[in-house]
């Protein structure tokens, strides 16, 4: 589909009051062609391209790793990652209520913190000291931990209640190393992080050296956790494949407890996290 003239210019004007266009200036991107273009800022566009009155259709996939520069017969490809519209995001009380929804377009407050919040067991091996989650979560973690160790695997802890702050510190971080559009792929922005419902856990093992890296999925223990956590409530939130879904790239070692019976009725239903907590969640 080719856009119209002033549609074009319209979303390029816009684009750069609204500073979408200065995106680049904090990654390694080229420097974009903008006669004849339209820029989409990649993941977090600050306004939708149907806000500006630009269908978007079509099927191509949009790579983010690519320039997020596009002739205008691009512009009709589908967004491969989820359009965030910051207008639009919504603040959930909910927060204690173990189906709540946590995305990109659903954040808790500032001021959320769980209640009833526990260190986790002495004998699960952690990253660092201090690491908290919600009781039901720290008991049905413990079984996995001495579950996996009677099968000889090591599983280690890597991350577990974070809380609003801890966020800011994380996503301003990982937006100094990689810049805003990658850390957006991998880093929730403070009030999205599931790790804030103190039921959220990084789970990695000593065969990836303690890493958070996709490669762990394919090792003996991140398989066993991809299919046994949710026998202990704890479900895989980031799948490879559904980047354009959940808006972050695969995460094998990211577990959410839900709880061990909607963890059960989650598996019953064949859908991914996202999809389950869209249709039974709340928020
Ligand atoms: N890595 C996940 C998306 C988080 O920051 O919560
Ligand atoms: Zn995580």
């Amino acid at each position: 589909m080719k856009w119209k003239k002033p549609a074009i210019l319209l979303f390029i004007a816009v684009g750069l009051s609204i500073g979408i266009i200065n995106v680049r200036n904090s990654t390694n991107l080229p420097d974009p062609v903008i006669e004849q273009s339209v820029i989409l800022a990649g993941l977090d566009l600050p306004v939708s391209p149907e806000a500006l009155g630009i269908k978007v259709t079509g099927s191509k996939e949009l790579k983010i790793s690519t320039p997020v520069v596009f002739k205008d017969e691009v512009i009709s490809a589908k967004l491969f990652i989820p359009v965030v519209v910051e207008s639009k995001i919504k603040t959930t009380s909910k927060g204690d209520n173990l189906l709540v929804l946590i995305n990109k377009n659903t954040r808790l407050p500032s001021t959320y913190a769980p209640t009833g919040l526990v260190n986790v067991n002495s004998s699960i091996k952690i990253g660092y000291s201090g690491m908290k989650l919600r009781k039901a979560a720290a008991d049905n973690l413990l079984k996995i931990f001495n579950d996996a160790k009677k099968k000889g695997y090591n599983l280690n802890l890597n991350s577990a209640y974070r809380s609003y702050q801890t966020q800011v510190n994380t996503y301003n971080y990982w937006v100094s190393q990689v810049g805003v559009i990658e850390a957006n792929r991998f880093s929730a922005k403070p009030g999205h992080s599931q790790h804030q419902l103190g039921t959220t856990v990084d789970v990695t093992s000593d065969t990836v050296d303690e890493k958070l890296v996709a490669s762990f999925g394919n090792t003996p223990e991140g398989k066993w956790l991809a299919n046994n956590a949710y026998k202990y409530g704890f479900v895989l939130a980031y799948p490879a494949g559904y980047e354009h879904i959940t808006g972050y790239t695969y995460e094998p070692w990211h577990f959410r407890y839900i709880g061990v019976s909607n963890a059960q009725s989650w598996k019953n239903s064949g859908l991914i996290l996202e999809s389950y907590l869209n249709k039974f969640g709340v928020w």
